[in-house]
């Protein structure tokens, strides 16, 4: 099948790269995001981001979603009937194109009233807070989707999320009730150990996804505050 490539925008204002592509098979505009100059997703392959809205359960209420991406994870959340959504997003150049409506699903999410996005670093605002003036929980629900997983980081510095310290923290900015969902390119055994020591009643769950001839066995880990 033909395939044509355009880039939409690219920056290293950050520090790293990020990248926003549309490939066009045979006509059909496939999105897809580049992070360090590594495949992040697309928008043809959303199974995984769309599970990870659906772990928060079916009324997902006030929510923080880390990272934007290409904003698949917060579109789910709202077509659930979520309240509230603050995304936090570390590029400053993603934001931007969001705001200038580069792909549908972003120009989408900027539009609806209910959606708020920060720049800023998740890890900072859920473990030194207050680092993002007025943005503080606590949280009906809060999704992870900032790095591949805790067993292969894009960006080393996203290590801190994924500790046992990291997670605690993290659910100190829960309701009681409140869930916490994360994305993992895979399964990972010291995670899921980790979590369970955490809470009892933590949850994986593997979601296939088939990219061409490959299979991908994503992983959705949620867990809350035991109380
Ligand atoms: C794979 S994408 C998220 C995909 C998203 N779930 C979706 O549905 O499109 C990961 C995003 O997290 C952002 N990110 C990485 N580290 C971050 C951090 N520490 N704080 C906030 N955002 C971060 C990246 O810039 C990128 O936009």
């Amino acid at each position: 099948m033909d395939e044509e490539i355009v880039t939409l925008a690219r920056s290293d204002a950050d520090g790293y790269e990020i990248a926003l592509k549309r490939r066009f098979v045979g006509g059909t505009p496939i999105d897809e995001l580049i992070v360090n100059g590594t495949f992040a997703m697309d928008s043809a392959h959303t199974a995984s981001e769309v599970a990870l809205a659906e772990a928060l359960g079916p009324t997902p209420g006030h929510v923080l979603v880390g990272g934007l991406g290409l904003g698949f994870t917060a579109k789910r959340l709202l077509e659930m009937g979520a309240t509230n959504i603050d995304i936090v997003e570390l590029s400053g150049p993603l934001i931007e194109w969001a705001r200038a409506g580069l792909t549908p699903v972003l120009a989408d999410l900027v539009a609806d009233e209910r959606v708020a996005i920060h720049h800023g670093d998740v890890a900072c605002l859920l473990q030194e807070q207050p680092t993002i003036p007025g943005l503080f929980g606590p949280w009906d629900g809060i999704c992870f989707d900032i790095d591949n997983g805790p067993d292969f980081l894009i960006h080393e510095f996203n290590d801190s999320l994924y500790t046992v310290e990291g997670i605690r923290s993290t659910l100190g900015h829960l309701t009681p009730e409140g869930r916490l969902a994360i994305w993992s390119q895979g399964p990972s055994k010291e995670f899921w150990y980790d979590l369970t020591t955490i809470d009892s009643k933590a949850t994986e769950q593997l979601v296939a996804v088939e990219r061409g001839n490959r299979r991908m066995d994503y992983a959705i880990y949620t867990v809350r505050n035991p109380g």
